[in-house]
């Protein structure tokens, strides 16, 4: 088990140098961390030094996270390995197993059958890199440039790393004796995998008809424990074709073979009956990724750890707010019709034809605009107001927020050229609201100066994220962008466009579904509703997507002018802040101490929109907050919260209590990220 052991671990240790010398182009980097001592750094006695050592804890911290990093590069792979022996040899053969394997697993040498059946699945491999080794060393010979001279000695370690790993495995496999059969492998059904989903039960996942048990890789995983954990009793390919630096390099293909168990059994997967009568059945695949709310209809959202990453939400990531079944549309036939609404008889001279338009006129005859937006759902947090008291409707967490580029045609052109309403004639006409109908029968409404104004970038749009096509959950084949509105007048898959003297009937612009009341109205009893306007621009919002936990052992101690000692640890967060109307973002503020003392973060991308055309939300992040680590003990809990300020100089509302709202709308109240204090 020993051999085992190490032929893992060497494994792990050349995955990862390899991974290394690949990323900085080819040199071999050595590196040389030192690790923060275990106790706190008394450092100095003025105010300046007060300075120093939080610059010196940034940079502690700094070198332990980076430390954190090469342990995973070194020493945890290393008990990674032995750990997974370990975990191997401690289970009880399973009654499922053939004789072969039972008889391995009894040798305690699964571990070693695992990298016999790798070694025979590589030997071709092997002997082909041979081959091109030969190759290679012959051109090597010949004086190859500098430049290409590089590439090629980088090539020849990753062989040598191969070589020995082989050598090794090959070792192993003749000293079991051909007892561990190569090919015996274990069968499983995707519900044995899906029933996998924690630590707890293991964490089981599949790719391509294979199935890994990762959970003592969970904490070697360079993406980090909690995004793997997202694919935890399911398949990867759907979270890899979002990072597709897995299957780019070989690292982590061949990292996942050292955690195979083994295969999806295909043919005794459940047959799933499709009901004929279900209006659902023909809704789009969604991303595993996606916290689901509702499934009929869909309302689910991206979590934090993925929604923080890109700047542009991969469309599959997007939060999914319907209302019904995701209409079918073909887009070669969708018509789009324009109308004028019932109006005076001057109003209905305006529209004596109504129009009808397809697709290609809006792709072939406008001009294509572009418009990064962030759209967010009214009911953004509702689940922070539920725990106040409960709100109606979908108890959404922080991620009912995405953003994306849309391009399209401006929705101003198409009514100029097709109904002859512009900014000098629309009140003329007594036209208010332009009202948007989806083929779902949704509608929503929008005032006519935001349709209208040359500073309002709405879009018809019939593409996101630079695809020729918007995603069917995302309103295939034309879906209306109103950027810095709620999300309800971003109607999709748009059918019909009318304008009129009056805001869209129905539930969501003159029904209660958008209209904030009160912290008082537990009902609409004795309101008047038709006084309370819907909502249009949404208000400011941030929220805190990821922090770091605390370690204590980085803590500092320095004296202030008047002698007084203070010790402190610091932290890092990331997060994201918008707010609608187009006000940008112009400041962050973060605090760990209850709001009692607050950081400035920095602003990273999206800070440069324009003050009051900021369509798209803010990046933030802070790596140097500090909190008072005195009285803090391993295992404590400490919120770090987020507030930001807009261009109009709106802030946001410390609790959620004050805005409780019957309707659970426009939560906005300071956000509050927990991390833990460790040792
Ligand atoms: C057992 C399955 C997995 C293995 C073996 C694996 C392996 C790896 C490896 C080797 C890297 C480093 C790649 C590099 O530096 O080029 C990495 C990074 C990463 N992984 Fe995974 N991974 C797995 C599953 C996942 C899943 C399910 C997700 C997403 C939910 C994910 C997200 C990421 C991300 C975002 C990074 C980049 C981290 C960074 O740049 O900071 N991985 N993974």
């Amino acid at each position: 088990m020993k051999r085992s052991s190490f032929v893992l671990s060497s494994l792990f240790s050349e995955v990862v140098a390899l991974k290394r010398r690949s990323s900085k182009g080819g040199g071999i980097l050595c590196c040389s961390f030192s690790f923060a001592s275990s106790s706190s750094q008394y450092v100095s006695s003025s105010s300046s030094d007060a300075f120093l050592s939080r610059e010196n804890a940034r940079s502690t911290r700094k070198n332990h996270n980076r430390g954190k990093e090469e342990r995973w590069r070194t020493t945890k792979a290393r008990s990674f390995s032995s750990s997974q022996s370990n975990e191997k040899e401690k289970k009880k053969p399973n009654p499922r197993m053939s004789i072969v394997e039972a008889v391995s697993a009894a040798i305690g040498s699964f571990v070693i059958g695992s990298l016999a059946a790798y070694l025979i699945e590589q030997q071709e491999e092997q002997a082909a890199e041979t081959e091109e080794e030969k190759e290679e060393e012959t051109k090597m010979k010949e004086n190859i440039d500098d430049d290409d001279g590089k590439i090629k000695k980088k090539k020849k370690k990753k062989n040598t790393w191969r070589r020995m790993f082989f050598k090794e495995a090959k070792a192993e496999a003749a000293s079991v004796a051909g007892t561990a059969a190569p090919k015996a492998v274990k069968m499983y059904t995707r519900l044995d995998v899906a029933e996998h989903d924690s630590i707890e039960k293991r964490v089981w996942c599949s790719y391509k008809e294979n199935v890994y048990d990762v959970t003592d890789f969970l904490d070697n995983h360079p993406g980090g424990r909690d995004l793997l954990l997202l694919a935890a009793g399911k398949d990867i390919e759907p979270f890899w074709r979002l990072y597709q630096a897995h299957v780019n390099s070989d690292v982590a293909m061949e990292m996942l073979k050292t955690l195979k168990i083994g295969e999806l059994d295909l043919e005794k997967e459940p047959k799933v009956d499709v009901d004929e009568t279900d209006p659902y059945k023909n809704d789009p695949e969604r991303h595993p990724a996606l916290k689901c709310h509702s499934a009929k209809p869909a309302n689910m959202e991206p979590p934090l750890s993925l929604l923080r990453r890109e700047y542009l939400t991969p469309s599959s990531l997007w939060f999914v707010r319907n209302h019904s079944p995701v209409p079918i549309i073909d887009a070669a036939t969708h018509e789009i019709t324009i109308v004028s609404g019932e109006q005076s008889q001057d109003n209905l001279n305006l529209l004596r034809t109504k129009a009808v338009i397809n697709l290609e006129h809006l792709k072939k005859d406008f001009e294509k605009k572009t418009v990064v937006a962030t759209v967010q759902c009214g009911g953004n947090r509702r689940g922070g107001l539920d725990l106040i008291k409960k709100s109606s409707g979908t108890g959404w967490g922080e991620g009912a927020i995405s953003t994306a580029k849309f391009a399209g045609a401006s929705l101003r052109d198409v009514l100029e050229v097709h109904a002859g309403i512009n900014l000098h004639n629309y009140e003329r006409l007594g036209i208010k609201h332009v009202i948007f109908y989806g083929a779902d029968d949704m509608r929503a409404s929008i005032p006519i100066e935001k349709a209208l104004s040359p500073f309002g970038d709405v879009l018809l749009a019939y593409e996101m994220n630079d695809c020729e096509e918007l995603p069917r959950d995302h309103g295939y084949p034309l879906r209306v962008i109103v950027p810095g509105h709620v999300g309800v007048r971003n109607v999709k898959w748009l059918s019909k466009i009318k304008l009129c003297s009056e805001e869209a009937d129905g539930p969501w612009n003159r029904g209660i579904a958008y209209k904030g009341f009160g912290p008082g109205y537990s009902s609409v009893e004795g309101l008047n509703i038709d006084s309370v306007p819907t909502m249009q621009e949404m208000p400011i919002q941030s929220v805190v997507a990821e922090a770091e936990n605390i370690s204590l052992s980085l803590a500092t101690t320095s004296k202030n002018d008047d002698g007084e000692k203070r010790t402190v640890v610091q932290t890092s967060a990331k997060g994201f802040a918008w707010s609608g109307g187009g006000r940008a973002i112009i400041r962050v503020d973060v605090s760990a101490n209850k709001g009692l003392s607050w950081q400035t973060a920095t602003l990273k991308e999206g800070a440069d929109q324009p003050l009051s055309k900021a369509w798209a939300w803010t990046f933030w992040e802070i790596d140097d907050l500090e909190i008072d680590a005195s009285k803090l003990k391993p295992g404590d809990e400490i919120k770090v919260l987020v507030k930001a300020v807009d261009a109009s100089y709106n802030a946001q509302p410390e609790g959620a209590a004050a805005i409780w709202n019957l309707r659970g709308l426009n939560n906005n109240s300071w956000h509050a990220f927990t991390v833990k204090v460790e040792e």
